[in-house]
């Protein structure tokens, strides 16, 4: 679309393929560059900014997520920040619900069944799971996507949603009739705990043992956040002594989860590749907007999505 405009505004070094840059390449890339385009999966740290020298001044992330931009380094430095809200929250609701049905009726299981030769009769209660009807909802974070999420559960029969989060925010809450609990109440009474935080030092291992010994015998855990909010270890032993019924991650540590580990083993895990935001549609939405900010800062002109920080 607009490809010719961008290349006219500048001159772009790009690495043109879909495996993310190499730290090498982007060290020896980004000497000298003005701007920034970035993927979550490039940490931009102070090594990277000095290898950028002072002619950096914008950093576009083509992500929602900031946690992989060292920000105080980042505002030291002057330097503006893009990033792709909105875009990208209807795609990510869906992910996260997807994700939770795929869970709590065992959808992954059920599939091997029929492969393997598991499928022997229609049998009473097996492959029973958790329905949403009647159940309470617990969200961690109840921003744009987190609302969006409980939006579409509502239509379900969902009795109850409980959400927690640095602050009260009455107004998405009203929309969806979400009370504000503190995370010990969420974590004891929800049936499905989403969390749709984003990955700070308050929320980093913020699902650990404590918080796992807290959650009822059936409830599910499913995280479309960051992983790191997950302690994985204590999930691993929550999932395998019944202290929880099953976990869905859409996200974990590291990225990609090795094919051996742990967690993949179990029936009651669902783990998939962090594709939250992957339509067609939200992806191109995405990149548009990321080259938009970027375009915008670096004519000194107010970015479409500009990270306040
Ligand atoms: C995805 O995780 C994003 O931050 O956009
Ligand atoms: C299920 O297929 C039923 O008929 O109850």
């Amino acid at each position: 679309g607009r490809g010719r405009e961008y290349r006219v505004a500048c001159t772009i070094g790009q690495w043109d393929s879909d495996e993310p840059v190499t730290r090498q390449e982007l060290l020896k890339g980004i000497a000298g560059a003005h701007g920034l385009y970035c993927m979550l999966t490039d940490k931009i740290d102070e090594e990277i900014l000095q290898a950028a020298g002072p002619n950096l001044k914008i950093i576009s992330t083509l992500s929602v997520g900031f946690d992989h931009l060292s920000l105080d380094e980042i505002k030291k430095r002057g330097i503006r920040v893009g990033y792709t809200p909105d875009v990208l929250t209807a795609a990510t609701a869906e992910l996260t619900v997807a994700l939770l049905l795929a869970t709590s009726r065992r959808l992954m299981e059920a599939v091997e069944e029929v492969k393997n030769g598991g499928w022997s009769a229609w049998k009473p209660l097996w492959l029973c799971g958790f329905g949403l009807q009647e159940s309470t909802v617990g969200i961690v974070g109840l921003g744009r996507i987190g609302l969006a999420i409980a939006e579409r559960l509502k239509p379900f029969g969902v009795k109850r949603f409980l959400y927690t989060g640095r602050q009260p925010r009455p107004e998405p809450a009203a929309k969806v009739q979400a009370e504000y609990v503190p995370l010990n109440t969420l974590a004891s009474q929800s049936d499905f705990i989403i969390l749709s935080c984003s990955f700070t030092p308050d929320t980093q291992g913020m699902c650990n043992k404590d918080f796992f010994a807290k959650m009822k015998k059936t409830a599910i855990l499913i995280n479309s956040s960051r992983g790191a909010v997950v302690n994985q270890e204590d999930l691993y032993q929550a999932l395998t002594t019944g202290q929880i019924a099953a976990a869905g991650m859409d996200v974990t540590v590291p990225e990609p989860l090795p094919t051996n580990h742990p967690l993949l083993s179990l029936k009651n895990c669902v783990v998939l590749p962090h594709i939250g935001s992957a339509t067609y549609a939200t992806r191109n939405a995405m990149s548009v907007l990321a080259a938009n900010n970027l375009l915008a800062g670096l004519k000194g002109e107010p970015m479409p999505s500009e990270l306040k920080m």
